[in-house]
């Protein structure tokens, strides 16, 4: 288990979506204990949280009507108490320091991090006694996941709904300490494809799916790692991360040079374009022009844009080439490159490389490390690589 949290639950509509909550969180390795105020109880069932959590969920402050773990006692274990949905009353009575039921008396208790999702009607959470709590609870530390405009329980659409499950999970996640084999270790991860304007709503780019970067994004954070994604613009990212978005191989690297000098590593996954359009045109390309040449140059190779001060970060970079050269490639990377490591995969073999859900590779290091992998998901792969370099990405930090 890489972490404790205490899940409070109150009374508002939203409290189903808590279930939804207590799953992801589990999912991500987190032990779990869920706290329901008796009016959540009233939309939500303790026993739904009780199996998805493998922890009795706690409504109620006294042994006798089934509180199994003592406050103060979770308090001393818990790394975070996240509140979600968070209702006036809740909000109210936190700032204010009551505690007169299960879940207010654990917040007194809790020493560690507190996130906050508030969510309620407009009026409510417009409330100056509402404003006025979370101004305090803010004030006091606790990150507050704002609720977004939309429709509303009660009908109306306005300010109040519970954020997304996302925005809340990646408030926990950043409010939770990092353990496991890579915790500590800062990774900066490329991946998807550059976009290279031909003209104003024309692009070159290339197949890949930014699939094999999402995978080292997840399982680098389940390794305990702090991760920082940069992402084409094309490709969808469902991970939970911070993330900043890329459209030519021009903008990566500017990204690339501020970014990488505050990373242990680079994992430079991304598909960069190897040309650009020479010149792009400003407006739409008109086909009754006739045919078209389109004069292309080669794209600076973004390497170089990762030195740092006191040394670079390690190097890590993904190589799409022909399976009858991919070994010998993946050597000339290391060299010309400056690569640290070099992940080799194929891209004319049925279930490898771009677009594909699963992936075989060569990892070659400049130390000597050299190990092939078998075809498998890309997500196992991921995890098999981040595990194979760990010694290395910790010795080089
Ligand atoms: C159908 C219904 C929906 C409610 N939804 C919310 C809500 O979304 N947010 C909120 O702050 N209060 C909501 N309330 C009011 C709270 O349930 C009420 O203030 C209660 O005292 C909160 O108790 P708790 O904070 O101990 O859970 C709702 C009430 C009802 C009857």
């Amino acid at each position: 288990m890489s972490g404790v949290v205490v899940l409070g639950i109150s009374g508002g509509i939203a409290a189903f979506r808590a279930a939804e909550l207590a799953r992801a969180l589990v999912r991500e390795g987190y032990e779990v204990f869920p706290i329901l105020t008796r009016n959540a109880a009233r939309f939500v069932s303790p026993y739904t949280l009780s199996i998805l959590t493998g922890h009795a969920a706690q409504v109620s402050l006294w042994r006798g009507e089934g509180a199994a773990v003592d406050h103060i006692e979770l308090a001393r274990r818990a790394d975070l108490l996240l509140v979600a949905p968070a209702t006036a009353d809740v909000l109210a009575k936190m700032a204010a320091g009551i505690a007169d039921d299960a879940l207010t008396t654990y917040a007194v208790a809790h020493r560690r991090g507190v996130v906050l999702a508030p969510a309620m009607n407009t009026f409510m959470w417009r409330h100056p006694a509402t404003q006025a709590a979370v101004e305090v609870l803010a004030r006091r530390g606790a990150v507050v996941v704002a609720p977004e405009v939309g429709e509303l329980a009660c009908g109306d659409v306005g300010e109040g709904r519970l954020a997304s499950l996302e925005r809340i999970l990646a408030a926990a996640l950043a409010a939770l300490p990092r353990r496991g084999p890579l915790a500590g270790l800062r990774l900066l991860i490329t991946a998807g494809a550059t976009r290279e304007p031909l003209d104003a709503v024309r692009v070159l780019t290339n197949r890949s799916s930014g699939r094999m970067g999402l995978a080292l994004v997840s399982a680098a954070r389940r390794l305990g790692a702090e991760v920082r994604l940069l992402a084409g613009g094309g490709m969808a990212v469902f991970e939970v991360v911070e993330c900043e978005r890329f459209e030519t191989a021009a903008e990566l690297a500017q990204r690339l040079a501020v970014r990488a000098p505050e990373a242990d590593c680079v994992l430079h996954a991304a598909a960069v374009a190897d040309f650009r359009p020479a010149h792009p045109v400003a407006g739409k390309m008109d086909r009754r022009g006739g045919a078209l040449t389109v004069e292309l140059e080669p794209v600076p190779d973004l390497a170089a844009g990762m030195a740092r001060p006191q040394g670079r970060p390690y190097l890590v970079i993904f190589a799409a080439n022909a399976s009858h050269e991919l070994s010998e490639r993946a050597h000339a990377k290391l060299v010309d490159k400056g690569a640290d490591a070099v992940v080799a995969n194929p891209i004319d073999e049925s279930g490898a490389g771009m677009e594909s859900v699963t992936n075989r590779a060569l990892l070659l290091s400049r130390r000597g490390l050299r190990r092939e992998f078998p075809l498998q998901d890309k997500e196992s792969l991921a995890r098999e690589l981040l595990l194979t370099l760990a010694p290395e990405l910790l010795q080089g930090r």
